[in-house]
């Protein structure tokens, strides 16, 4: 098969921005050199739900921390509605609180809430992508031709798009519609005890696009870093992207054991199994992914552990083992309107594989699939896995 083209990264140049930027105090002594220029990176966010107002926190947090670096004022984006008869924007710009998406949560003053998209990107020198994928193409559509090749951007938006043609991930998605370089955030960081400032750690993929620019590995870490949320920094922008998709297919298979009452052995081998099946699927059609990124960031193994233990898609594996009822059904009934994107995850994973005949290599993701959709019976698990298990000689 024809391995699908690796991310194509654009060689960017950032100094002409910086130049726009670039402040100068002259020095009191005639003899004194001048003091090194200063450059503070402006950052906007673009989403305030859940997670995107719980990042813009951890954002203001450090812009405020580190005056010298960043302009301390964060502007995000907040798809305006009304909460109680009054605007989002004027309840946050206010209160200091989400109270629809973050309630409970004191956000940063030097946060501020607006509703006009082109006005919160306006002057950034860094884009934060926080919202839920659906409503990205439309949002992209608004700024295309308006931002600056010399910004960056970071996508805290998880998964891939799949289909049996192709898979786009997300941050190339934004790197082709706005013509920026955008890298990837995504770890074990369920929102609201990122919020309460419980210790988590998360994966950031960046890699300088240009030697030229001056936001380097280290301004990504500074902006996100803070003692509760550990970052650590790679390179690989389509890894640390699937690991966000494919976990879900995972949860759903440990929901399936928990169903079934098989307990923590079952799941410890649905967890090592999931993640070398996550691991083989981005090595073979993105072979610039690092097998590390699946098992020692917090966006991989740490992320399928979280994934396993609770969450929408494990749920959703518990209820159709024990219920027998039809998935989107259960979906409906169980998560009020949200989506476990494990169940889409799964059906586009397979449809894909089976297009390059490749869905016997990949057991586990092809079980759940047909678990979901084609009545396989979910205690046929061990069997199935067992006969990929390499042969002793
Ligand atoms: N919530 C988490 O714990 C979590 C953790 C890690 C990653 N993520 C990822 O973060 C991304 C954002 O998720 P979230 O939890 O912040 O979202 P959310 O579901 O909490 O919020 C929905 C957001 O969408 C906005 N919205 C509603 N209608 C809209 C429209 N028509 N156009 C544009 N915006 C509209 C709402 O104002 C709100 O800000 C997702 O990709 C998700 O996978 C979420």
């Amino acid at each position: 098969m024809r391995p699908l083209p690796a991310i194509r990264l654009s060689a960017l140049s950032r100094l002409s921005s910086l130049k726009s930027h670039l402040s100068y105090s002259p020095s009191s002594s005639a003899s004194a050199p001048p003091p090194p220029p200063a450059m503070k990176y402006r950052v906007s966010i673009i989403g305030s739900g859940n997670w995107g107002s719980a990042i813009a926190k951890i954002v203001s947090e450090n812009t405020a921390a580190n005056p010298g670096l960043f302009d301390e004022s964060v502007r995000m984006w907040v798809y305006e509605e009304l909460v109680a008869g009054q605007k989002l924007t004027e309840i946050i710009n206010t209160k200091h609180e989400n109270v629809k998406y973050l309630p409970g949560i004191a956000l940063p003053t030097n946060l501020v809430a607006v509703p006009d998209l082109l006005d919160t990107v306006a002057g950034a020198d860094i884009l934060v992508f926080n919202v839920p994928h659906q409503f990205l193409p439309r949002l992209c559509g608004q700024l295309k031709g308006k931002i600056p090749s010399t910004v960056r951007a970071i996508s805290c938006i998880k998964g891939v798009e799949l289909s049996p043609d192709g898979i786009t991930i997300i941050a190339k998605y934004i790197s082709d519609e706005l013509g920026i370089y955008c890298g990837a955030l995504s770890g074990a960081n369920l929102a609201p005890e990122v919020a309460q400032e419980k210790f988590s750690e998360t994966t950031i993929a960046y890699k300088v696009p240009d030697p030229a620019d001056t936001i380097s590995q280290k301004t990504m870490k500074t902006l996100f870093h803070r003692p509760y949320f550990h970052v650590n920094v790679v390179e690989d922008v389509a890894g640390v992207s699937l690991c966000g998709a494919l976990k879900n297919i995972v949860a759903l298979a440990s929901g399936f054991v928990d169903g079934m009452g098989w307990g923590d052995n079952a799941k410890a081998a649905i967890i090592r199994r999931g993640l070398l099946e996550m691991t083989k699927f981005g090595r073979e059609f993105f072979p610039e992914c690092e097998a590390a990124t699946f098992t020692e960031e917090s966006c991989g193994v740490a992320d399928v552990i979280t994934s396993c233990a609770g969450g929408r898609n494990h749920k959703l594996g518990v209820a159709l083992i024990t219920s027998k009822r039809p998935i989107f059904e259960l979906e409906e009934d169980l998560l009020k309107g949200q989506k476990a994107q494990g169940v889409t995850t799964a059906q586009e994973v397979h449809e894909f594989l089976e297009k390059r005949g490749m869905a016997q290599d990949f057991p586990l993701f092809t079980a759940v699939n047909d678990i979901i959709f084609n009545g396989l019976d979910s205690y046929a698990l061990p069997q199935i896995l067992e006969k990929v298990e390499k042969p002793l000689e």
